[in-house]
């Protein structure tokens, strides 16, 4: 049901998942499996959510063979260096009762603490021995995405940034397009209220016969996005994979964009983590 989009790897992945930032670890298996159920393949966690062990387990219950699945976990900042990535893959692994994960994210570039190029080389390990199908990065802005395009050898395959409709970070996609790096959004509904509660959004449900955030789905998707919507309502989770049965118009998709803010949900990748 869902499209993939080819990373650089050549690997599949699917254009939308179900991500489980902010979901209690003793809640998560449930949603988890509602997600499975609707549809979704590819999950994205987090070693800071302290859920990837509810995420492997329901991974484990739901029956759905391992390699029709797409699974995402990312390395915190204090676990940064090369020795240190290194053991704190393995704790994700354990965590997750997986052998390998499809994509590796380092989660933040802090800056501050000047280690994601040695990060980053254990990570390429990681590749290389086949237990992280595709590494990428999160968070990244363009001079750190330039430091490792110009110091170590692999490309990253993707970037996952803060991207919605008031701030669809237009700089960083058109650098991720000239470097075949996938533009990956989170929060990619402005974390819900707010955002969708806007009036240009609400005509355009009413137009299209669908939700604001089914509307905001789309038109990451038009964008060529890959995307992970949070939610741990049952019906959300199941409306938020019926998108890809209705096309916005050019115009629509340019007002979405149009409604761009520059305001953040989250914080400052050039200063957050120290
Ligand atoms: P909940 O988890 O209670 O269903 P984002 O992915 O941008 O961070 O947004 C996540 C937030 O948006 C959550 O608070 C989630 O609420 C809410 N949300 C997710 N899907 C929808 C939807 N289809 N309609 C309204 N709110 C939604």
């Amino acid at each position: 049901q869902v499209p993939n989009i080819t990373l650089n790897t050549g690997a599949a992945m699917p254009q939308l998942g179900y991500g489980v930032f902010q979901v209690p670890p003793d809640q998560v298996v449930e949603p988890v499996l509602e997600a499975l159920r609707a549809g979704y393949r590819s999950i994205d966690t987090a070693a800071v959510y302290g859920n990837e062990e509810g995420v492997g387990r329901a991974i484990a219950e739901s029956g759905v063979a391992r390699e029709d699945l797409f699974v995402t976990t990312k390395l915190w900042n204090d676990k940064q260096g090369y020795d240190s990535t290194l053991a704190a893959f393995d704790e994700s692994l354990t965590h997750l009762g997986l052998d390998y994960v499809d994509l590796y994210l380092i989660h933040w570039p802090v800056p501050s603490q000047d280690r994601y190029v040695d990060t980053w080389k254990a990570m390429q390990r990681l590749h290389a021995e086949g237990r992280a199908k595709a590494i990428g990065v999160s968070n990244f802005q363009i001079p750190h995405l330039r430091r490792l395009l110009d110091e170590t050898d692999v490309v990253p395959a993707v970037n996952q940034i803060e991207l919605h409709p008031n701030l669809p970070q237009e700089q960083l996609r058109a650098f991720h397009a000239e470097h075949g790096i996938a533009t990956e959004a989170w929060s990619p509904l402005g974390q819900g209220k707010g955002l969708l509660d806007d009036t240009t959004l609400a005509s355009l449900a009413d137009k299209y016969g669908r939700t604001p955030a089914q509307i905001v789905l789309r038109w990451h998707l038009q964008l060529g996005n890959v995307t992970i919507p949070k939610s741990v309502t049952p019906s959300r989770i199941k409306q938020n994979i019926e998108v890809f049965d209705f096309e916005l118009s050019a115009e629509d998709v340019a007002t979405i964009t149009a409604l761009e803010t520059g305001v953040r949900v989250g914080p400052d990748p050039d200063t957050f983590g120290g």
